[in-house]
């Protein structure tokens, strides 16, 4: 299990430090989530965070861009030092074109909200290096898992079918529930609360590499 620890929920006073924390801590990505206040109702951070982080750590860095037009902006988040840029399914109305843009630059994936069907991406498929299912409203960290979206996790893992794409989760994962991820073939785990409010990193990040 790949852990991508969000820093959405780390001490925003000490981010590299709260970076090199769980790099140490045996975290496989870094996960850093930027909001709009326009996409989603909350405002987080933009290029200029993730430049200036980038030098914390050398694991990839794993963009989760939850803002309007992303073709608009993904570039920035090249240019800062991102691996694996996200965009969600809801925000692009020229998907085909942004994911094939990404994909010239790096690693690309797609995320969908809790009530977009995953009809909606399979035609991408071939596009994808990350197929993200969002297990809460994207908006906020801290929110309870919602477990009706395990049956899309299955439906996900079929529909990739073999391909080299990540099957990943984001939204209230934690120790109890990983297990569940696990069964289900789950690749990638954001956890961003659990970690992060956990008294200890490591042991937070082993349970979940463990399931
Ligand atoms: C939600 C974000 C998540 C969030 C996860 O909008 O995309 O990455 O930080 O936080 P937890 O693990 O606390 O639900
Ligand atoms: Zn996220």
């Amino acid at each position: 299990m790949i852990v991508s620890p969000s820093i959405l929920s780390a001490d925003f006073s000490k981010l590299g430090e709260e970076i090199r924390a769980v790099v140490k801590a045996g975290a496989d990505w870094i996960h850093i989530d930027v909001m709009d206040g326009h996409f989603v109702p909350n405002i987080t951070i933009g290029p200029c965070v993730v430049k200036s982080i980038r030098r914390y750590a050398s694991i990839p860095f794993d963009v989760h861009l939850m803002i309007s037009e992303p073709e608009k902006h993904f570039m920035e988040f090249v240019k800062a030092g991102a691996d694996y840029i996200t965009v969600h399914a809801e925000a692009s109305h020229s998907l085909w074109r942004l994911l094939e843009e990404i994909g010239e630059h790096c690693k690309a994936g797609v995320a969908v909200n809790p009530a977009t069907p995953l009809s909606s991406v399979e035609h991408l498929m071939d596009k994808l290096d990350i197929l993200l299912i969002m297990t809460v409203e994207p908006g906020f960290g801290g929110q309870k898992f919602i477990e009706e979206m395990l049956g899309k996790i299955e439906e996900a893992k079929k529909m990739i079918d073999g391909r080299d794409i990540y099957l990943a989760v984001d939204g209230g994962v934690n120790a109890e529930n990983i297990k569940h991820l696990r069964e289900r073939g789950v690749d990638v785990v954001v956890a961003g609360s659990y970690i992060f409010k956990s008294e200890r990193y490591e042991e937070a990040i082993q349970k979940l590499k463990e399931g």
